[in-house]
């Protein structure tokens, strides 16, 4: 990573007391730290008092008085001789107002200009719900510190503004709802920050742009909108995209859609010209089959005379291996889908032909990624020292199979046989969220942004929570980093769920040493409390930006849980977080509280942890999530 982290020896310094050279520098740096926090406080409360914050909050009280002046509707019951501060729906910070939230108070009219755009310090507006028409006032650009945009269910109209584009600290844009037509414009590109993106129950048309943005939410259902939903969205649900002549994953494919629609335009001649056209194709098609099939019978007859064939030579890696050993097995064949709707979406001897590239090698075998034909990518993970009978096997995958939440990566088929145990999973193309937080991912990278981080965090502790609700034995058992993968947009996906009870007696503990909770000896029996341990360490990873150490040695790594109440009971808080953290304004209170559940997560005593479900809540507790509640 390009950015500036904390060296590993200030941190060794923290650890081991013995050092004095790396006490004396921290303890230097802790006081330096904790000097230039007053100062830089200081500083603030001179620039805020030397700057008018009266005139401020005047000129902001004036925006407000003017802004309900001009709008019919329930009247805002604002006491004049109090603080705008303490009027119903207004929130201040360091004298501003911040947060506007006035919904469903049946104000009617339109946005007068020049009257929202005063208040400067703008956070969050909130006007959904209300019969608020006409255009956007373009005054709003000039609200810098935007981040909550919430218009939905008003009868706002026209084409989306152009300032709306260069309303740069977007995070949430809610514009569901109302009566906005033309196209989605690509330029939505230019909100980088943006991660949710409202535009159902409108009347835009055209087709749906390639946004490159990391959309966690994403909605264009019930508009006019044709042709291909560009692949990046290809892994959001369908409800996203109803109500409009879309083709193309998540929905059916566009080719059938794309034959009948010119069918209907095409005359009588055409139709027969396509019809007899057709049917020399398909003669050609019968022909070509027969005799692919008849020169895969032979090629097979000489593959089983002479077993030293190797696989075909795109395949890069390992899975050729297996298919040698798989072949020897009579059930060369057996590919088994767990859903019935992907079933013979490939066969197993495909998958073995693949082009194969390795992934990683985990803790209960190697991952590798997979491209058959057509576009499928799948990852595919060859178990190790699995000593299951097979009924035993099958009986564990079922379980496994039937775990369905949308933040677990799904199981898509698996193979038995005597020498190779194969599970194939959807291709996760974004990586691991350890990857993401601790490599060098390149330039114009951008690392992980505080809500994309408190995002992935309650994402992960849903489905943790509910592998947990599966039953009383039920836990993940090998919760860390490395295996919370991320789709396009940013959403976690858990692997590796359930593989902990697959596994051999020959699992070395050691690889799971820095997320261990310290009552766990024997991995393949991991209770949920210490589930509960382990995801507390990544989500001290999350707020600190370390990675915890991988081994009984602490060489690659921290102890976090350890290192993190040191820092917290020793030193200013600040020196905990993520350097990255540091520049969002307003998130500190939260990360505070994100790093005490990743403390409290963290006990040695395992009943003094928290359930996944009050984590959960905790979580949904954070103001971040206050305002995400907003879109419904
Ligand atoms: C896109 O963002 C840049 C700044 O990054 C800005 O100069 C430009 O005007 C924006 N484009 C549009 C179409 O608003
Ligand atoms: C999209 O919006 C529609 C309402 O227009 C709703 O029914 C659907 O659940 C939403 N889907 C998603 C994924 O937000």
């Amino acid at each position: 990573m390009i950015s500036p982290r904390a060296p590993a020896s200030s941190f060794a310094g923290f650890l081991d007391p013995k050092s004095s050279l790396a006490m004396k520098q921290s303890i230097a740096a802790a006081a330096a730290a904790a000097l230039s926090m007053p100062l830089a406080f200081l500083f603030l409360l001179l620039c805020l008092c030397s700057s008018p914050v009266n005139s401020d909050l005047a000129s902001d009280r004036a925006a407000l008085l003017a802004l309900r002046s001009s709008l019919h509707g329930r009247p805002l019951l604002w006491n004049l001789s109090a603080s705008p501060c303490s009027w119903e729906g207004v929130k201040c910070a360091l004298g501003q107002v911040v947060e506007l939230r006035v919904p469903g108070m049946g104000l009617r009219g339109e946005l007068p200009s020049g009257v929202i755009g005063n208040l400067t310090g703008l956070q969050t507006l909130s006007l959904r719900f209300n019969s608020l028409g006409g255009s956007l006032p373009p005054d709003l650009a000039g609200l810098l510190s935007l981040r909550y945009l919430y218009l939905q269910g008003n009868k706002f109209s026209g084409e989306l503004p152009d300032f709306l584009f260069s309303m740069q600290s977007l995070v949430r844009l809610n514009l569901a709802a109302n009566e906005f037509d033309g196209v989605i414009s690509p330029r939505f590109n230019n909100l980088s920050r943006l991660s949710a993106l409202y535009l159902e129950q409108n009347n835009f048309t055209g087709s749906i742009p390639e946004l490159n943005l990391r959309l966690d939410q994403f909605n264009v259902s019930f508009n006019h909108l044709s042709g291909a939903i560009p692949t990046l969205f290809s892994g959001m649900p369908e409800s996203a995209f109803e109500g409009n002549s879309l083709c193309g994953k998540p929905l059916s494919l566009c080719n059938a859609t794309a034959a009948t629609t010119r069918g209907h335009k095409l005359s009588s001649r055409a139709i027969a010209t396509i019809v007899v056209a057709s049917l020399l194709i398909l003669l050609l098609v019968l022909a070509i089959v027969i005799l692919i099939c008849f020169c895969m019978r032979s090629a097979k007859k000489k593959h089983d005379n002479s077993e030293k064939t190797e696989a075909p030579k795109q395949s890069k890696i390992g899975i050729r291996a297996v298919r040698k050993a798989s072949d020897v097995n009579n059930g060369f064949n057996s590919l088994v889908f767990i859903r019935k709707q992907q079933e013979k979406s490939f066969d197993l001897e495909e998958l073995l032909k693949a082009s194969a590239e390795v992934l990683g090698k985990g803790t209960f075998g190697t991952t590798y990624k997979a491209s058959l034909g057509a576009g499928i990518t799948v990852a595919v993970k060859r178990l190790k020292d699995v000593s299951d009978s097979e009924s035993e096997f099958i009986e564990k995958i079922k379980e496994i199979g039937a775990m369905n939440h949308e933040n677990l990566v799904p199981l898509v088929a698996y193979h038995y046989s005597k020498d190779e145990k194969l599970l194939v999973y959807e291709y996760m193309p974004t990586g691991s969220l350890s990857a993401l937080l601790h490599d060098d991912n390149g330039a114009g990278w951008t690392p992980l942004s505080w809500d994309t981080r408190c995002a992935i965090a309650l994402r992960t502790a849903q489905a943790v929570a509910h592998i947990h609700s599966q039953g009383p034995g039920a836990s993940h058992g090998n919760i860390k980093s490395s295996n919370v993968l991320l789709t396009k947009s940013y959403e976690p996906r858990i692997s590796d769920y359930g593989l902990a009870c697959l596994a051999g007696p020959a699992v070395s503990p050691s690889r799971f040493h820095g997320y261990r909770a310290p009552e766990v000896i024997d991995v393949r029996i991991v209770s949920r409390e210490a589930d509960v341990y382990s995801f507390g360490v990544l989500i001290l990873e999350l707020v600190t930006g370390k990675a915890p150490s991988t081994s009984l040695l602490a060489e690659d790594g921290v102890d976090l849980p350890r290192w993190a109440r040191g820092a917290v009971e020793q030193g200013p808080t600040a020196e905990v977080f993520d350097t990255e953290l540091l520049r969002y304004q307003n998130v500190e209170e939260d990360m505070v509280r994100m790093l005490q559940i990743g403390i409290d997560c963290t006990e040695q005593s395992p009943d003094q942890r928290p359930s996944m479900a009050q984590v959960t809540k905790r979580m949904e507790s954070l103001s971040q999530f206050h305002s995400f509640q907003e879109q419904d």
